[in-house]
């Protein structure tokens, strides 16, 4: 029987993704319940006490449908079922019920780009010509003699994945188009067909309990129908880029950005807002994998007031500037509140496709305190803050150090310039014993759990109160319980400083908060002026070291050094 609509939704449960704290799991990686060193649903079922105690409101889990795992489950075979190795569809049913006991909900990765090749609409598909499912996917001529010579590939498009994007089918004489692995041929979205058949997988999931969807390489979704070749990036020597694949690399004009994915954004969230179910009220939240040129781009993947799109499209503008630097930092989180139009950014610093954040920002010498610096960006702004497991205890990039460990096709196809994305991907540390607690001992992982298990786990983390993840669950917290930083706005404070980012969160009837963040291995002093009397300050959390200050106007800062406070009336 149809869900009867829902009566009553709540103002939180409506709300709830306004400020939500998004935890991303990695399922291979977290928890392995049955020994084969895969992770798997029932390993996640078993860790959420520890993620309530973190404070997430929802998990994001990339894909555990049922695949041929040739990009680890990006490779979809079937929308609507479990892969074995993560477990069974009753599994995934008491992972939703146990995680919605701990007001966590559950979000699932939907992969539109592509299926995997062995995919029965594939399957279909390369069989004939004339086959229904022929026009599901993108088919071209080679560029031969005649149409049914292999010639060479239609254009010069890449794969992100490394070489030419087009892969030649024996049997029906033609080439199909992959925008990511040989194994993922891209869907056709120009097809109506396509659209209805994710509209019902979207339903289905739905139906089940699910809290939103990540839409996976939305920007791709679309080629240019021109189907001409992409322009060469030229180096300073006039010459063109060469990329760690040993390909020219291209501007990917024709295959990235285009216009076609709003309309389907649309498409997907009014399906999503129409759902109502008295057993799973609230908002589903659609996310999106919004890597973009620039934040006026970013500002058209929410759509309109009436035709929404994304909820939460990643920010990857702050999150990605990839060097602690001040300027930037303050210059992009002034976009993110200044130029979405009043939308809700989504910060997001790190994830399975690129190196942790060790890698990223760290200088080898002051990771933990850098760390602390970035998780204070990330929770102490407003809106919603997405975070990839492992981060809150300070896990490391380890990549593979011989060709023949490597798992990911990225790394096999790029090695030795491009090590692939294994080394963001390695087991959850959660203590000391053998297999770090990810999985039994005796047991080999399916990538190795890094040598830095022993000191780096949630269990030492857990008997530390100065412990990075003490750190990261008394930012969530705060985010949870302040208004002004969970709700508020925020306005940029000492703004030629270079050394310390200062900005201040305020929302109506409560106290505003400033925050600093201390960007140098050198202790800082700043002096935050501000019109009005209230310059008394009263710590709200602060790293440990510099002495608890007195007013605005003089704020210590140790190395790395993070405080937020409230402005007292
Ligand atoms: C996204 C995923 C990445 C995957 C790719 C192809 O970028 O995050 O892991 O390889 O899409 O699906």
């Amino acid at each position: 029987m149809p869900d009867q609509p829902a009566k009553t939704t709540s103002a939180s449960e409506r709300d709830w993704w306004k400020n939500a704290v998004i935890y991303q799991i990695y399922p291979r990686s977290f928890q392995d319940s049955n020994g084969d060193g895969v992770g798997d649903l029932n390993g996640i079922t078993q860790r959420l006490d520890y993620l309530q105690e973190l404070g997430v409101d929802a998990i994001w889990m990339t894909p555990i449908y049922p695949s041929p795992q040739a990009d680890f489950g990006y490779d979809v075979a079937d929308y609507e079922a479990i892969d074995p190795h993560y477990g069974t569809m009753a599994d995934f049913d008491r992972l939703v019920a146990e995680a919605a006991k701990r007001h966590i909900r559950v979000i699932m990765d939907m992969v539109m780009n592509h299926s995997s090749d062995e995919h029965k609409w594939f399957v279909e598909s390369r069989s004939s010509r004339t086959n229904p499912y022929r026009d599901w996917y993108v088919w071209r001529d080679g560029n031969g003699e005649t149409a049914t010579d292999k010639g060479e590939p239609p254009n010069n498009w890449q794969s992100e994945f490394g070489h030419s994007a087009w892969e030649w089918d024996e049997k029906t004489r033609q080439y199909y188009y992959h925008k990511f692995y040989v194994k993922q041929p891209d869907l056709n979205w120009n097809n109506p067909k396509v659209h209805a058949a994710f509209k019902d997988i979207i339903d289905f999931w739905l139906k089940r309990g699910v809290g939103g969807f990540r839409f996976d390489a939305i920007t791709t979704l679309f080629e240019d129908p021109s189907f001409a070749d992409e322009t060469a990036i030229l180096g300073k020597d006039g010459r063109p880029r060469i990329n760690a694949f040993g390909d020219p690399a291209l501007d990917g004009l024709k295959t990235e950005f285009l216009p076609g994915v709003h309309a389907v954004m649309e498409e997907m969230r009014a399906s999503a807002d129409a759902f109502s179910s008295d057993k799973f009220p609230g908002t589903r939240v659609l996310i999106g994998e919004t890597y973009l040129p620039d934040v006026a781009a970013l500002a058209r993947e929410y759509g309109t007031l009436d035709k929404p799109e994304f909820h939460l499209p990643m920010d990857t503008q702050v999150g990605f500037v990839n060097k602690p630097d001040v300027a930037t930092f303050r210059a992009k989180l002034e976009d993110a509140e200044e130029r979405l139009g009043g939308n809700i950014p989504l910060l997001v610093f790190d994830n399975h496709d690129n190196p942790r954040l060790d890698a990223r920002y760290g200088d080898g010498v002051h990771d933990t305190d850098i760390q602390r610096v970035i998780s204070a960006i990330l929770f102490a702004s407003r809106g919603a803050s997405l975070f990839y497991y492992g981060d809150e205890i300070g896990m490391k990039t380890t990549p593979p150090t011989r060709v023949e460990d490597v798992r990911d096709p990225v790394g096999r196809v790029g090695w030795p310039k491009e090590k692939g994305r294994d080394g963001e991907r390695t087991p959850m540390q959660w203590d000391a014993t053998a297999n770090a607690g990810f999985a039994k001992a005796g047991v080999v992982p399916w990538l190795p759990v890094p040598p830095s298990y022993t000191s780096i786990n949630v269990q030492a983390e857990k008997a530390d109160p100065n412990s990075l993840l003490a750190w990261y669950q008394s930012l969530i917290r705060l985010k949870k319980t302040n208004p002004a930083i969970g709700e508020g706005g925020y306005t940029m404070l000492d703004v030629d400083n270079a050394s310390v980012l200062s900005w201040m969160c305020q929302a109506p009837g409560v106290l505003a908060v400033v925050v600093s963040v201390n960007f140098t291995a050198e202790p800082q002093t700043v002096s935050l002026s501000l019109p009005g009397s209230g310059r008394k300050v009263r710590t709200l959390l602060k790293t440990p070291g510099a002495p608890e200050p007195v007013s605005l106007g003089k704020i210590q800062l140790g190395a790395y050094g993070v405080y937020i406070g409230e402005i007292q009336p």
